[in-house]
This record gives C-alpha cells, sequence and structure tokens, in this order.
C-alpha cells in the first residue's frame, strides 16, 4: 500500500522506499530522570512521556506501521513510592478520558494482568478497547501491569488447565499453539525493540516475542523522543542482517 508523504520526516526518494517494519516495541524509560534534571517531581516526566507517546502512535500510524507496543507500566513497577504509583494510574486515567487518543484511526489494545487495576480504571480501559476495536490503522499494545515473565505463565497455566481437564494432549502443546495463549496472540513478533535513556535491558518486556527482534537502544530519554529519533532507529533496523539461524546467501 502506498504510504502518504505529508510529513517533512520521509522527504527523500529513498526515504519512501525503505522498508517499513510491521512491528516495533518500545520500553518508554527515562521519564524520572527527565523530571529530576528540570528539578521537578517524577511525575513530571510521565506526564511529558504520555504526551511523547501519543506523538509517536501518529506517526508511526501515518508511515504504516501495522503494530506499536509500548511498556508503560511493569509488573515491577508497583515497587515504586505510592504517590508515584497514583500519579502513573491518574495518567492512565486521563488519557482514557481525553478526546485526544480517539477520534483517529488507531485501535488501542491493553496488555497485561489488568484485574489489579482499579475498578474505574478497568472500565475506562473495556470502554476505550471496544472504540476503537474496528479501526483499520496501527494497533497499540498498550503494556500496562505486564511482565513477560507473568505472560508466559499465564499461557502456561490456560494449558494446563485445558490438559487437566482432558481436552488437550499435552503432546499437541507446541509454540505456535503456546503463543496463541499471549497477550499478543495473532500479531507478528516485533521486528525491533527500540530502549531509550541509556538503559541496555529488557526489564520483563516480551521475553517470548523477543526471540528474534533486533535491539536498538538510544541515549534520549523518553520525554525528548522525537518521530525523528523513531526514523533514525528504523533506518538503523533496516542495516541489521536478520538470519534467524540460517547463513546470509539463504
Ligand atoms: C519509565 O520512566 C516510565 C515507567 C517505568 C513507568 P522511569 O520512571 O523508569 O524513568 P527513569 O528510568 O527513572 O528515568
Ligand atoms: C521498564 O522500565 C518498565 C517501563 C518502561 C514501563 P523500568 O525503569 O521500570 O526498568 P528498570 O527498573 O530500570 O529495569
Ligand atoms: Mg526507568
Amino acid at each position: 500500500m502506498a504510504q502518504e508523504k505529508d510529513n517533512n520526516v520521509l522527504s527523500s526518494a529513498s526515504d519512501a522506499q525503505r522498508p517499513v517494519p510491521e512491528h516495533i516495541g518500545i520500553i518508554m524509560d527515562g521519564n524520572g530522570r527527565w523530571a529530576k534534571k528540570r528539578g521537578m517531581p517524577r511525575k513530571f516526566g510521565h506526564k511529558r512521556g504520555a504526551k511523547v507517546f501519543e506523538d509517536i502512535a501518529e506517526y508511526c500510524d501515518k508511515i504504516g506501521v501495522k503494530y506499536l507496543t509500548v511498556y508503560a507500566f511493569s509488573t515491577e513497577n508497583w515497587s515504586r513510592p505510592k504517590d508515584e504509583v497514583s500519579a502513573l494510574m491518574k495518567l492512565f486515567k486521563d488519557y482514557l478520558t481525553t478526546t485526544e487518543g480517539k477520534g483517529k484511526n488507531i485501535r488501542i489494545k491493553f496488555i497485561g494482568d489488568m484485574s489489579a487495576l482499579d475498578e474505574e480504571l478497568q472500565q475506562l480501559i473495556v470502554n476505550m478497547e471496544a472504540e476503537t476495536a474496528s479501526r483499520k490503522g496501527l494497533t497499540v499494545f498498550l503494556a500496562i501491569n505486564y511482565g513477560g515473565r507473568d505472560e508466559i505463565v499465564r499461557a502456561a497455566r490456560q494449558l494446563a488447565k485445558e490438559a487437566a481437564a482432558g481436552t488437550l494432549d499435552p503432546e499437541k502443546i507446541d509454540s505456535a499453539m503456546f503463543e496463541s495463549k499471549l497477550y499478543t496472540a495473532g500479531a507478528p513478533d516485533p521486528d525491533f525493540i527500540l530502549r531509550p535513556s541509556g538503559e541496555k535491558r529488557l526489564s520483563n518486556f516480551m521475553l517470548w516475542q523477543a526471540s528474534y527482534s533486533e535491539f536498538i537502544y538510544m541515549d534520549t530519554l523518553w520525554p525528548d523522543f522525537t518521530p525523528e529519533l523513531l526514523e533514525e532507529a528504523i533506518a538503523e533496523f533496516n542495516k541489521r542482517s536478520r538470519r534467524y539461524g540460517k547463513v546470509e546467501e539463504q
């Protein structure tokens, strides 16, 4: 499908021809440090980070990315100070109640254990998913109370239940069946996982899905992230040689 070229970033002919990744994963990190550098409370960084997320999602939709998975709150982030956790929950509610996240071409799906969130937030999530379900553009997987290990354990538990009930032969369990029990079932694995802020680790993000993802690390803190930097990441990704265990010539 031809992509619209009505933005400033994709300006040259060669840019227009370069492949657009199907699925990008982003670990949105560095909000706290960004705020600290400005002598502001950490929640100020989260607020700016949320705005950047909206801009990046819109940009991904525009250039034809099909899936964007963003890590917004990990299963481990509950261990942060109470006031920071509440500020983050409030931010999620604000995002879900403003019209800004809506009225676009983007389908929003939440991944993670929603049962631990308060009822109001759970309801807002159900509403937003329903409102955006029929949209045909970018699918955003918003990871909240998400942990890669938790996701794998949950899939294993579901399969174990089916086996215990006698509806599943354990010998029939294969990677595809396991994948069908993950939050991201049906979506391709991320082509690359981007982590800004200088940290070089996965922090429990997409452990199963990342098996052949490229990793791209950048020093910029998430609240300073821009579509131009995403273009740099895509250019870097396009230089990588993905072999999936084979040799270059195959
Ligand atoms: C990422 O930014 C947002 C969340 C984890 C919720 P951080 O809050 O981790 O920012 P740093 O890493 O402390 O700078
Ligand atoms: C990972 O960032 C989680 C999110 C970005 C939501 P963290 O800041 O929590 O990761 P660590 O603790 O530095 O590994
Ligand atoms: Mg961090």
